[in-house]
């Protein structure tokens, strides 16, 4: 059971006060058949990180083989040097002349029901054929081609197309505005943007060809416009600028050889939001991130050849990009692809479909769980989910009830959880599980990758062996950013000064404990100041979100005249639970038990809903501005803006 500590060692520079102290072992029919078995892969790994990722780039098909494993000039580093590749050819040739190739590479399903697979070999000629699509647009080497569409399958076709030509995609999350899509084309200076009719979204259309016309409006580099017919919704079509994807596809040649990138050569760019308000267009390359992905897919999901493989992130965003399309397509995997949202038409449809596909990986978000463990154990009750054997989280913390309910409600107690850290910037897991060997404990992504090197650092650089301060990625990993497109002396600033260039800083606070398990406490901006005690607002969440009528919560400082700081608490309750004075007493005397007097939230608001962007993470700085009594600032990434305006009238009448 958790266990309270008021005080914290005296290296850190971060108090933890939360302790969770239950461990699940991987039960033994699991470990029996698990990749890895043996946990001197780690020791092998650290000794020789370069030989390592050497061995396992080995598993990839090469046009030429290179010459050295890593160059390192901090910060800059240059992986698999010489090596060339195509990151199209590793998710789809390679398989053609083995029994993969009428193996189902893509099982998908839209949100109305629809279904649709797409066998390695047609996947294959589908990315031929558009990959000449785009040559006949004019797409070269190096360009930038913008895709903005609903998750079908012709955006991974898409991805995969411009990857056999040596274009860098770049994915624009199909719930972005116009505005946002518009910045990211002209910062990237794309030349074709690709998108479709519409989306659906629980039973709505999403019209994204407005957007797209509207954003096209101020994009002077884009020439073409090629549009997927989804839902036969009505477009304006733009003549000498708009063509339909059905039409440029009719008669065209399923053969197009694969440019030869070379390793350091760009993948992608996917932007992503920092502290400032300027999105960073985040660029991987083609060698060093395969190998990352590839590897990572492989070893933390356990994945073999008969499984059917979920991951529900949208693939605008990087897990989209790593572990829906690279990593499993290299590994050969089917990959099941769902489009719309969990609960439509009703709370259950993720469980339907786990149970329709036999879905045995599955790999979703805290945020989603928590919505689950609210909706309540009916829905996954209500279905068949014993073909499940691996489940992964991804995101943000979770917080340690939510895991627990995930293990049981979820995977029937029997199957492991991965709690996977990383980042855009990282482009691969970097601290998580490996299922068949890793004691895991609810709420800690436990250990890094092999051959990835992470410490938690105080804020002059010193070790923190057990305790809290900040993450720190000590040793170049295959799958990290290459740069901030357009933006070099960003990247070096953002993420390699804070200690020294070596050191990279993923702007996460962290915890090690006595066994050397990684503990994430979000962001450091969310990490406050009370009384002179660092406080991470997950931690307090987790003391709020384990009181048994509490949904979800999210915690802010605001300034304080004599503690500094103190905490706010936006709450959601679960469904049916009544909201009354005793519970704000009730639920801070929960906290102050769980975590300590300090930790007592001043206010407790509850809240319907709590203002969420469209990848589903908390507005926190919002809620600050509420707390603080302050003009709002900017909303405009809120999936919802009523609900903020709700929450503030809410926040002043109490
Ligand atoms: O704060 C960490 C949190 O999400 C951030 C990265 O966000 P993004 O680039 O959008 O990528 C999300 C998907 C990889 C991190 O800096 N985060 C991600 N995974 C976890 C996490 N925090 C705690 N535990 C995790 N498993």
């Amino acid at each position: 059971m958790p266990r309270k500590t008021s005080k914290s060692t005296s290296q850190s520079s971060i108090d933890v006060l939360l302790r969770e102290e239950r461990i699940f072992r991987p039960n033994a029919a699991f470990r029996r058949q698990a990749s890895v078995k043996d946990a001197s892969i780690y020791g092998k790994a650290a000794r020789d990180p370069e030989a390592f990722w050497a061995s396992c780039a080995r598993d990839l098909v090469w046009l030429r083989p290179w010459k050295k494993v890593l160059v390192w000039r901090p910060p800059h580093a240059r992986w698999f040097v010489g090596g060339k590749l195509n990151a199209s050819v590793n998710c789809l040739d390679r398989h053609l002349g083995t029994a993969v190739r009428n193996k189902a590479a893509i099982l998908w399903e839209g949100e109305p029901g629809e279904e649709r697979t797409l066998t390695y070999a047609q996947l294959f000629r589908e990315t031929c054929r558009f990959a000449n699509v785009l040559k006949d647009l004019g797409v070269r080497k190096g360009d930038r081609v913008t895709l903005y569409m609903p998750l079908v399958p012709e955006l991974a076709i898409a991805m995969l197309a411009c990857a056999r030509i040596g274009a860098a995609h770049s994915v624009v999350f199909g719930g972005f505005s116009a505005e946002s899509l518009k910045e990211r084309i002209n910062d990237a200076k794309a030349t074709v943007l690709v998108t479709a009719d519409g989306g659906f979204r629980r039973g709505v259309e999403v019209p994204l060809k407005k957007f797209a016309d509207e954003a096209l409006r101020g994009t002077p580099s884009i020439r073409h416009v090629v549009v997927v017919r989804r839902g036969n919704f009505p477009v304006q079509m733009t003549e000498g600028r708009d063509r339909f994807w059905h039409d440029l596809m009719r008669d065209r040649s399923a053969e197009c050889p694969p440019e030869p990138m070379d390793s350091e050569d760009m993948l992608y760019i996917l932007y992503t939001s920092g502290t400032t308000g300027k999105p960073k267009g985040i660029v991987h390359a083609t060698g060093g991130y395969m190998v990352g992905v590839h590897t990572t897919t492989r070893l933390v999901f356990d994945l073999k050849p008969e499984d059917v493989y979920w991951c529900t992130a949208d693939i605008g965003w990087v897990t989209g990009h790593s572990y829906v399309v690279y990593g499993p397509l290299s590994n050969g995997a089917t990959v099941l692809m769902y489009e719309g949202a969990p609960d439509w038409p009703d709370r259950g449809r993720f469980w339907q479909i786990c149970d329709k596909y036999r879905v045995t990986i599955f790999y979703t978000a805290p945020t989603a769980i928590r919505s689950f463990m609210r909706w309540g154990i009916e829905w996954p009750e209500k279905h068949d989910l014993t073909s499940l054997r691996l489940l992964g989280t991804v995101g943000e913390p979770i917080n340690p009830e939510a895991w627990v309910w995930y293990r049981n409600f979820v995977g029937g107690g029997r199957c492991p959880i991965v709690d996977t850290w990383w980042q855009t910037e990282t482009g691969m897991i970097m601290i998580t599980p490996l299922p068949g060997i890793t004691a895991t404990k609810p709420g800690s992504a436990t250990h890094p990758f092999p051959g990835v090197s992470a410490e938690v650092l105080d804020e002059k650089g010193r070790v923190v062996k057990d305790g809290g301060g900040y993450l720190a990625i000590t040793r170049p990993w295959p799958a990290m950013l290459q740069t901030i497109y357009g933006d070099p002396e960003r990247y070096a600033t953002q993420y390699w000064s804070k200690w020294d260039a070596k050191t990279y800083f993923p702007g996460d606070g962290a915890r090690r404990d006595r066994q050397g398990y990684f503990w994430l406490l979000g962001r450091v901006d969310d990490v406050l100041n009370v009384a002179g005690h660092r406080i991470g607002t997950m931690e307090v969440e987790s003391a709020l979100v384990d009181h048994p009528s509490v949904a979800e919560a999210a915690v802010v400082g605001k300034a304080h005249d004599l503690k500094g700081q103190a905490l706010a608490a936006f709450v959601t309750l679960k469904e049916g639970i009544v909201t009354n004075g005793d519970l704000v007493d009730e639920l801070k005397s929960h906290v102050v038990r769980k975590i300590g007097a300090l930790a007592r939230p001043d206010d407790i608001v509850f809240t319907a809903e709590l203002p969420k962007t469209r990848s589903g993470k908390i507005m926190r700085r919002l809620l600050k501005d509420i707390a603080e009594g302050r003009a709002l600032g900017d909303t405009t990434t809120l999936a919802d803006p009523a609900v903020i305006q709700a929450l503030k009238q809410r926040y002043q009448e109490d």
